[in-house]
């Protein structure tokens, strides 16, 4: 029988989260902030000193990402906060709250001082964008448990895909390790809950591909909310570290085209089998848009 409630759903999968927490868990390596920072070239700041482009060898597109990266990570109370609100404290979901806050809090340490003891990116600038973003605590709030699911899934994969490409794009291995790193947990991050959809679509189908249309209509990189972040947004598809193309191609296509298989569900209620068919559209939509902007930008590439 289909769960009627939020909380009829979540203690119906309540056993699922616990074996996919289990296995997180002991697929866990546990690794340290202060081993991957290059501390050697770093050096005190004298009082007065002034951040300057010309000083870092980074394209104003890798440090967009960057920063646009790192305060993702420092906007963590809030992530939290709606976790646990729309998940629950108790059982294996409020294990899995605290110890993924405990992951991410790892990622914005390693991730500050790298750009701290690097200067690729000017601190006062990166502290004051801070301050604003946390002070105005604005996160995506998802309306239900499956909305959630479905949104954190396809979340946590396209943060892991930026920050690989940008580390990439770093001049340095130090810098190319952190970032590999950070997307290795993000990558188990989106492991968790792209199973927990596919158990969500057992036990609710209907319910489950209506979020998933919901979510993947209305998708937006985690971010909003920080200052200027439509010209970042912008920055980071002109060094392709995420674009369209790539949301289509190694995100939509693989989980929810193939993984999640939505196309061939069975059972479905009419409005699902409408929102289904809506979803596979846009999907179609977003990978032509993603190949005419890759298209352009090489055009424009080629022209400089
Ligand atoms: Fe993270
Ligand atoms: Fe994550």
């Amino acid at each position: 029988m289909t769960p009627t409630s939020p909380e009829a759903l979540l203690a119906e999968l309540e056993p699922t989260a616990a074996r996919l927490l289990e296995r997180h868990l002991s697929s866990s390596k546990e690794w340290f902030p202060h081993e991957l920072v290059p501390w050697s070239v770093g050096e005190d700041f004298e009082p007065g000193y002034e951040w300057s482009a010309d000083d870092v060898h980074l394209s104003a597109e890798v440090r967009s990402a960057l920063f646009v990266n790192l305060l993702t990570e420092d906007n963590l109370p809030y992530y939290f906060r709606t976790i646990e609100r729309m998940f629950s404290a108790d059982s294996a979901w409020g294990v899995w709250a605290r110890r993924w806050t405990a992951e991410e809090g790892r990622h914005s340490i390693v991730i500050r001082d790298y750009l701290t003891v690097t200067r690729a990116i000017d601190p006062v600038q990166l502290e004051r964008a801070r301050m604003a973003q946390v002070e105005c605590g604005e996160v995506p709030e998802p309306e239900t448990p499956l909305d959630g699911f479905a949104y954190v899934a396809l979340q946590e994969l396209a943060t892991r895909i930026a920050h690989h490409n940008t580390g990439k794009l770093l001049d340095d291995k130090a810098g190319y390790e952190v970032m590999k790193k950070v997307a290795s947990d993000e990558n188990r991050h989106h492991l968790f809950y792209r199973d927990l959809v596919s158990a969500a679509l057992e036990v609710d189908p209907s319910g489950m591909v209506r979020a998933i249309e919901r979510q993947v209509r209305t998708f937006e990189m985690p971010g909003t909310g920080i200052l200027d972040y439509d010209v970042h947004a912008k920055a980071i598809a002109k060094a392709a570290i995420y674009d369209f193309g790539i949301h289509h191609d190694q995100i939509l296509a693989p989980v929810v085209l193939r993984h999640w298989g939505v196309e061939q569900l069975e059972g479905l209620d009419a409005e699902a089998a409408q929102a289904r068919d809506a979803l596979v559209k846009r999907i179609g939509r977003i990978g032509k848009a993603g190949r005419r902007f890759a298209a352009r930008r090489d055009e424009q590439l080629a022209s400089v």
